[in-house]
């Protein structure tokens, strides 16, 4: 039974207007992938914090899970040429996701089948006809078979064929290159499911990456990507964000073991804002920050909410530009955070006014060492002109987001506020004396969801 009520645990939720209150308010009926809600109640036991602060622990999800998962590696945009390659690097792990001759995509394992040698070194990207190694010049050609290596009277006993770069599974999905070095692993869409039936690819495939930050984090990559699961931290960490948009009454959901989400509305105010608030002001507040290129004069009209505001002026704007055509996309889809989670290190919000993408990984074969990137993604121009993606632009954990060209200053705030926690999280989970971390039976479930996932890669 819950402390406070009769209810039981998981039942309860925040006092307030809920999400699916305000999509009913909204100008056009939201679909049913939105107002289904998947929760259930998964436990309420403490999260060891060994999982973020033992090296052991951290070797195990080395050898059981990374080795197993789908994770993007790069846009298709980044290797639009034949010979085109990136390098994608995870803990120890790399591959090289390559175009061949014929257009398609490969990925192979960044090691030489001679003396393993890395071929290509970490991070980089380029463009050529062959893979060579740089030790003593074994060399493939671009679907990864060898093609020659030197002395070959001295290795009577390799068959080239046998001799072809380590195949890792790769697959598209919105524009986006998945990789697995698991041979076994399920297909993509499979691992995926729901996502690819919630959301279109074309939501994702018609943007570009317009701009790219990775920053090095002084954290387990967990706690990193955790501090983006909840928006129950908004209201101490974001404050400034509970004018324009929803915080305890975030919805949550859940879908099998890979994919979770969370609905956080905009436009509406936080249940924690203490003062009254009109909807002019609460639309004055959604201007500000990356929406501020948006006409600063926009008027709710009488009985008209922020939201539907936002929402037609996003329609209107994308139609006067030429791009899709929005008039039967709901409100909720054009201005809230839809974020869906795919296990074990990826977000993806479809948001049409916002749309960002998130990946998180360990950083070489520290424990406490981790890369975030934020990716922010723009709609490609509709009349075929070109588009530069956006290089990644790498910066240390003690460096502001707001430094980064083209950032825009309230953007870069909310994530120094973000990674501000990060650091504190991971030092205190090593000092403190309890077992590990309580979570929140509602507003945390998706932190809960993820560990349930990571448990059973590793056999516990
Ligand atoms: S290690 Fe690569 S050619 Fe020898
Ligand atoms: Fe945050």
């Amino acid at each position: 039974m819950n402390r406070m009520t009769d209810l039981k645990p998981g039942e309860a939720r925040c006092p307030g207007i809920s999400v699916q209150d305000l999509l009913r308010q909204d100008s056009r009926t939201a679909p049913n992938y939105l107002t289904a809600e998947s929760y259930a109640f998964l436990g309420d036991g403490d999260i060891p914090f060994e999982r973020y602060t033992s090296p052991d622990y951290f070797q195990q999800e080395l050898k059981l899970l990374w080795p197993k998962v789908w994770q993007w590696a790069c846009r298709e945009e980044h290797i639009p040429e034949p010979g085109d390659y990136i390098v994608y690097d995870f803990g120890p792990y790399s591959v090289i996701v390559q175009r061949t001759e014929s257009g398609a995509i490969k990925a192979f394992r960044n090691a030489c089948t001679h003396r393993g040698t890395k071929l290509k070194p970490a991070n980089s990207e380029g463009s050529g006809s062959q893979i060579r190694c740089p030790y003593h010049g074994w060399t493939w050609d671009l679907e990864g078979r060898l093609a020659s290596f030197p002395c070959e009277w001295d290795f009577p006993h390799v068959d080239p064929a046998d001799y072809g770069l380590g195949q890792v599974r790769v697959d598209t999905w919105g524009g986006f290159v998945f990789v697995n070095l698991d041979p076994d692993a399920p297909p993509l869409r499979e691992y995926m499911h729901p996502l690819p039936e919630h959301v279109a690819s074309a939501v994702f495939e018609d943007r570009y990456v317009a701009m790219h930050v990775q920053k090095e984090l002084n954290c387990n990559w967990k706690v990193a990507s955790e501090a983006f699961l909840e928006a129950y931290h908004v209201m101490e960490t974001h404050s400034q964000l509970m004018r324009a948009s929803g915080d305890a009454n975030t919805q949550y959901d859940f879908y099998g073991d890979n994919v979770n989400r969370l609905i956080n509305v905009a436009g509406s105010p936080g249940v924690f804002l203490k003062e009254p608030i009109t909807e002019q002001e609460i639309l004055d507040c959604f201007l500000i920050g990356d929406r501020s290129d948006v006409d600063s004069k926009l008027l709710v009209p009488e009985g008209g909410t922020a939201r539907k505001v936002m929402a037609q002026y996003y329609r209107d704007m994308v139609a006067a530009q030429g791009g899709a055509d929005l008039s039967g996309v709901c409100d909720s889809e054009i201005v809230d955070s839809i974020a869906y989670f795919v296990f074990p290190n990826q977000q993806f919000f479809s948001g049409v006014s916002f749309p960002i993408v998130y990946r998180f990984r360990p950083l070489g074969m520290q424990h406490d060492k981790s890369l975030f990137d934020l990716v922010i993604l723009k709609p490609k121009p509709r009349n075929g002109e070109p588009f530069e993606t956006a290089a990644p632009v790498r910066i240390r954990s003690e460096v502001s987001y707001e430094t980064v060209p083209g950032m825009d200053p309230y953007i870069g705030h909310i994530y120094d506020q973000d990674t501000g926690n990060m650091e504190a999280a991971q030092e205190g989970a090593m000092t403190s004396g309890k077992r590990g971390a309580t979570l929140a039976n509602y507003q945390e479930i998706r932190i809960r969801h993820m560990h349930r996932t990571l448990e059973k890669y590793l056999g516990r």
